[in-house]
């Protein structure tokens, strides 16, 4: 089984069969952040584990910057989008200037770094957002169950999923939550991902 996985991991780190593979649940993983923000008034997006660009489209009038430590999702990033990408690993990037981001987009990343490195992104995070901007988080969630969503956090690449409850305290320790809306990305009416949506100002 752990062949299986580290196998299916080694798969996903390609860049098409992680687009082919996200491609479907992207729309539904974003639909939180759409449905809750005015996303024409965004005016400058920092996309934090941006992969192949999944959400980038979203931002074609605003001033947009994608970091990624996979330089093959970069490449592909680049060649669709002609926008800003940074291969850079997020836990020890360090930016020029602080400030300035009103939109600052975290989707799926955390649960891709431990516990410590999670907090220190969160700090960082909040000195690269403008004092009017939003720190925008969707994350997996581990419903602590016997469902078809926690066998698939399990399976997941990213090691640390965390109940909805924990990323909650987590985050409550770096911003100012206004919205924590945990959601689950369905097929067919059966739920395959809990994840939540947080925005918080810093
Ligand atoms: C589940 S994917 C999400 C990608 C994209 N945000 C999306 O919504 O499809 C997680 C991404 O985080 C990237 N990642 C993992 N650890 C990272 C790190 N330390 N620094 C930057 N990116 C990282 C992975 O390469 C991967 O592209």
């Amino acid at each position: 089984m752990v062949e299986i996985v580290r196998f299916t991991d080694f798969l996903l780190e390609q860049t098409i069969v992680y687009s082919l593979w996200q491609a479907p649940f992207a729309a539904d993983k974003f639909a939180p952040i759409a449905t809750n923000n005015d996303l024409s008034k965004v005016k400058r997006v920092l996309d934090v584990g941006c992969g192949p660009g999944t959400n980038t489209r979203y931002f074609d009038h605003a001033d947009y910057l994608g970091v990624e430590v996979n330089p093959k999702y970069v490449a592909e990033a680049r060649r669709k989008f002609n926008r800003e990408f940074v291969v850079a690993d997020v836990t020890t990037y360090e930016r020029d200037r602080d400030g300035g981001f009103d939109f600052v987009l975290v989707n799926s990343f955390l649960h891709h770094i431990n516990l410590e490195e999670t907090h220190r992104v969160l700090d960082r995070l909040r000195t690269w957002v403008s004092p009017d901007g939003y720190i925008h988080i969707i994350e997996l969630t581990s419903p602590g169950d016997r469902s078809i969503a926690q066998l698939l956090a399990d399976w997941d690449r990213g090691k640390f999923a965390r109940p909805a409850h924990e990323w909650k305290d987590i985050f409550a320790q770096h911003m100012d939550i206004k919205i924590y809306q945990p959601f689950p990305v369905c097929v067919w009416g059966n739920p395959l991902w809990q994840l939540v949506y947080c925005k918080g100002s810093a």
